[in-house]
This record gives C-alpha cells, sequence and structure tokens, in this order.
C-alpha cells in the first residue's frame, strides 16, 4: 500500500483547540481480542497477571485505594491512584472533571463547552464495541466521595510529546502513521478535538495508547476532521460497519444525553459513507491495511 505523507494533515489535526454510577461490562457485543496486545504491568513493573479486560476491569472496580496524588503536567485534576487487591498493586488515573458551561469564543459567539470524566467510560465501551483494544480499561467509580472514571494506568508509557523529545524506537515513522490513522477515525467519530500530545501515548511494546476522551463527544454530527483520514485499520472498518445503531444506544445510553448519542450514530453513519467512498475510488488494496 502506497503511503502518502500524513505529516500535513495529521499537523493540522493536531493543532487541536482544544449519572449514576454505571458498571462496564464487557460482553458478547464487544467484537475485539478480550484482551490487549500491549505491554501491560503492575504498579512494581512486573506483567500484569490479569489477562483479559474483564479481569482488568473488575480489579478497577473493586481495588482499595492506597494512595493518591495529583498528576503533574495535567490541568484538569487527573490523579494518579494506587489500588491494591489480594496482593497486587496496580496504578490508574482517576478524572473527576465536570464542566459544562457556555464560552464566549473572540468573535463573541457563545458555545457549549463540556469536559466531563463520563465521556472516558463511554469513549473506552465504545472502543470496545468497535473492537478496538487500545483505551485502557476505564470504569465509573466513586472515590473519597468524588465520582469519576478510573483507567488502567500504562507503565512506562511515552507521550508523543516524549516521543518527539527523547525518541521512541519501537515504531517506524509509517507504522505511527497508520496507528494515528486508527486514532483520527476513532476521533472523527468521537468528536474529540482535545488530541493533543499529551493524549496519547506508547508502551514499552510498540503500541500505542488512546487517553483522556474528556472533551469528545460533541452534538455535531458532521465529522470534525474527514479531510486527514486517508487509510482504515481492516478491523476497525468491520467494526465500524457492523456496529448497529440499537448496539451503540444500549451500551451508552448510560453515559451520553440524547443529544450526544444521537449525532455519534450519526458521525459512524458518515464515516461509513466515507470510507466506502474511499475504497470506491481507490480500491480496498489502497485504503485498507492490517498491523
Ligand atoms: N492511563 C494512563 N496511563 C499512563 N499515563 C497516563 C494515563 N492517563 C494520563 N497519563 C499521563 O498523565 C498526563 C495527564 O493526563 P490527562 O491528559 O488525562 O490530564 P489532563 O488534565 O486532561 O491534561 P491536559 O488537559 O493537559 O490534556 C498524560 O499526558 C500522561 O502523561
Ligand atoms: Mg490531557
Amino acid at each position: 500500500m502506497r503511503i502518502l505523507s500524513l505529516a500535513t494533515v495529521f499537523l493540522f489535526w493536531l493543532s487541536s483547540y482544544g449519572a449514576g454510577l454505571a458498571p462496564i461490562q464487557e460482553t458478547p457485543d464487544s467484537p475485539g481480542a478480550d484482551r490487549s496486545s500491549g505491554f501491560l504491568t503492575d504498579a512494581e513493573g512486573q506483567p500484569l497477571p490479569l489477562e483479559r479486560y474483564e479481569e482488568i476491569v473488575h480489579f478497577l472496580n473493586t481495588a482499595q485505594v492506597v494512595s493518591s496524588k495529583e498528576i503533574g503536567d495535567g490541568v484538569t485534576g487527573a490523579r494518579k491512584v494506587l489500588l491494591e487487591k489480594d496482593g497486587l498493586r496496580v496504578n490508574a488515573v482517576f478524572r473527576n472533571v465536570r464542566i459544562n458551561e457556555s464560552r464566549t469564543l473572540p468573535t463573541g459567539t457563545q458555545v457549549a463547552f463540556r469536559d466531563d470524566y463520563i465521556f472516558e467510560c463511554a469513549a473506552y465501551e465504545l472502543s470496545r464495541l468497535l473492537g478496538l483494544d487500545n483505551i485502557p480499561p476505564t470504569v465509573e467509580r466513586e472515590i473519597q466521595g468524588q465520582k469519576g472514571s478510573l483507567q488502567l494506568w500504562i507503565e512506562g508509557g511515552v507521550t508523543e510529546t516524549d516521543r518527539r523529545d527523547q525518541g521512541y524506537p519501537l515504531l517506524d515513522e509509517e507504522t505511527l502513521r497508520l496507528h494515528w490513522q486508527v486514532m483520527l477515525v476513532f476521533d472523527n467519530l468521537i468528536f474529540n478535538d482535545d488530541r493533543n500530545r499529551g493524549n496519547y501515548l506508547y508502551d514499552q511494546k510498540g503500541k500505542l495508547w488512546m487517553i483522556d476522551h474528556t472533551r469528545s463527544f460533541r452534538t455535531d454530527e458532521e465529522l470534525p476532521y474527514p479531510s486527514g483520514i486517508l487509510y482504515s485499520e481492516h478491523r476497525l472498518w468491520e467494526g465500524l460497519q457492523k456496529l448497529e445503531s440499537a448496539v451503540m444506544r444500549t451500551h451508552l445510553q448510560k453515559y451520553l444525553g440524547p443529544s450526544e448519542l444521537e449525532s455519534l450514530i450519526k458521525r459512524k453513519d458518515r464515516l461509513v459513507e466515507y470510507i466506502q467512498e474511499m475504497i470506491a475510488e481507490r480500491g480496498e488494496e489502497d485504503v485498507l491495511f492490517s498491523f
């Protein structure tokens, strides 16, 4: 497959602007692998003895909180939390941001602004419905009287900012671009306009993980960055085509409001049309790829 230079589109895309407890369940509707192909460890750096996502989700829901500290470079109060259960110690990130307000643009226009931990749970569950395995397992949990999202910490993760500063030998430029294409399809789907360089990271086995989706799920029905989409990962394309609106409603209505959910479904349909058109123009061999 020919790889075009994605740098320009990607840079444009990267210059981004910026309930009640609902237990996440891994269900037969989740078509992807039930375990991660990435490098997951406990807090001491030992391979995580919990293999299936279902087990990690159960651990996140039930482990005791040992300690918690603010994450240095975050601006929304995200905290790194040490969890323990049956002698196993694992780090996680707890986000409890909940902002829902109207903001004034420099032009004077008023726009709705939402930054909400619940979208973290929605993004994880949606990723599983699509067969993706690259959002760290995430649950909704109450910690010290505050509701928030609790997400597995990827030990030794190298953010895109770090990769640019320090390098990262495990993925070559071409493979990186393909990983970014997966992320771009997902961000168009969830209308994520906050994919800055601190919001995705690479683990020690060469896997890209998507984090921080608290500013997603806008109510626009149009795709935000379709022109950057040039390719699609094979299984993601299948997942998108198979994902039924009824399944999305069943799984996501506990996190999303009606207009967030219905506009997500519209964007899913648009994304399918968009990729379908690319395939009609260029052929499957040029558009679809597998890792
Ligand atoms: N699941 C995770 N695994 C490993 N590291 C993480 C994880 N979640 C967050 N981090 C680290 O913590 C940093 C801040 O987290 P996050 O992006 O969620 O906070 P934030 O307050 O929203 O920051 P910002 O507004 O700058 O994006 C990330 O850039 C990353 O380095
Ligand atoms: Mg962030």
